[in-house]
């Protein structure tokens, strides 16, 4: 064999199927997906299960004749063998591109504190170069050149029900630059429509900085207060009403930047300030005149300010 590539993803399509079984043998589970107002074609689409105790999965690992060491590899099982890595838990998995399974996801439905579970890396599983329903938004995404980014597994879910087909999420991570050579292949507007509470709103800060510096296209979504994406669709509210409104990354990020001082105080308008220069300076000179100008326009001053490098510093006048 291949050296390290002697690892049976076909493993983790019969552990999925085992808990997609399961998932019907425990009504409950079956009915906290309808709770969350998950309809059975996106159950069957998503390939959603249900993990149940330690005790029924190791049953089925014997009777399946699957490897322990294999389902560690996998991710199956915790580093020591010795528990599944998912328990009690409703299970997504995570396909590849190409539509392989390469790992799962797990939420609880018995109040664990950790509410979700992910497997680690594995040597078919990146998760931070992994976008979960990418298999099923590719081809969408290619056609409308636009791509919705969210947070997690049950807005992709629910934003797919609801006719949203180019969402997309990163997995409990934030974007980083490790993901955007996946988005840069597929060529599109990206719209981030992060959970609108604060921990939301400063990761969609963070990556509208990343996607503006790296020349993306554009812009910010936001809900009412505290809604994500999945909530939004659950109230049966019409999601278009927000997905109208994008705001886009340059002013974004100089909005939500000024947002956090109270500008008509001096000191907190000079640290807004140097907030926003900090930025300006990793930013291509091509993209600097752009940002410099709106910001500058925002905050009522000259753009010159904006191009100091320390605003401690004596202005060089003349
Ligand atoms: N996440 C994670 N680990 C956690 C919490 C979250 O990996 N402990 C990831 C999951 O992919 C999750 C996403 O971050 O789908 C969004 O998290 P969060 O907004 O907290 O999920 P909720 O919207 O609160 O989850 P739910 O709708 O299921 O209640
Ligand atoms: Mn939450
Ligand atoms: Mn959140
Ligand atoms: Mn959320
Ligand atoms: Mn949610």
């Amino acid at each position: 064999t291949k050296s390290g590539s002697n690892i049976r993803a076909d493993i983790l399509e019969k552990v999925n199927a085992f808990y997609i079984q399961e998932l019907y043998k425990n009504k409950f589970a079956y009915d906290y997906l309808k709770q969350r107002g998950i309809n059975d074609s996106t159950i069957e689409k998503f390939a959603l299960g249900y993990a149940p105790d330690s005790m029924k999965q190791f049953q089925f690992f014997k009777n399946a004749n699957l490897n322990i060491n294999e389902l560690k590899a996998l991710g199956v099982l915790s580093e020591n063998g010795e528990y599944p890595r998912l328990i009690e838990r409703i299970t997504f998995p995570i396909f590849s591109a190409s539509g392989k399974i390469i790992a799962m996801g797990g939420r609880t439905i018995t109040n664990h504190p950790a509410k979700y579970i992910n497997f680690t890396n594995t040597k078919i599983f990146n998760k931070s170069k992994t976008f979960y329903g990418l298999n099923f938004a590719r081809e969408h995404i290619l056609r409308k050149k636009e791509a919705i980014i969210v947070e997690g597994y049950m807005d992709v879910i629910m934003l797919h029900q609801a006719g949203y087909n180019t969402a997309i999420a990163t997995l409990g991570t934030a974007l980083t630059p490790d993901h955007l050579p996946q988005l840069q292949k597929l060529g599109a507007k990206i719209l981030l429509s992060y959970d609108s509470d604060s921990a939301g709103i400063n990761a969609a800060l963070k990556a509208s900085k990343l996607l503006f510096r790296s020349f993306f296209e554009g812009g910010v979504i936001l809900f009412p207060e505290g809604l994500d994406p999945a909530d939004v669709v659950k109230s049966g509210n019409d999601l278009n009403e927000y997905f109208k409104n994008q705001i886009p990354f340059l002013e974004f990020i100089i909005e939500y930047t000024i947002k956090k001082y109270d500008i008509k105080n001096p000191l907190q308008k000079k640290q807004a300030l140097d907030e926003l220069k900090e930025y300006i300076f990793t930013l291509p000179e091509i993209l600097q005149e752009s940002f410099v100008n709106k910001a500058a326009q925002y905050l009522q001053i000259s753009p010159k300010l904006l191009l100091i490098r320390r605003s401690n510093q004596p202005q060089a006048t003349g």
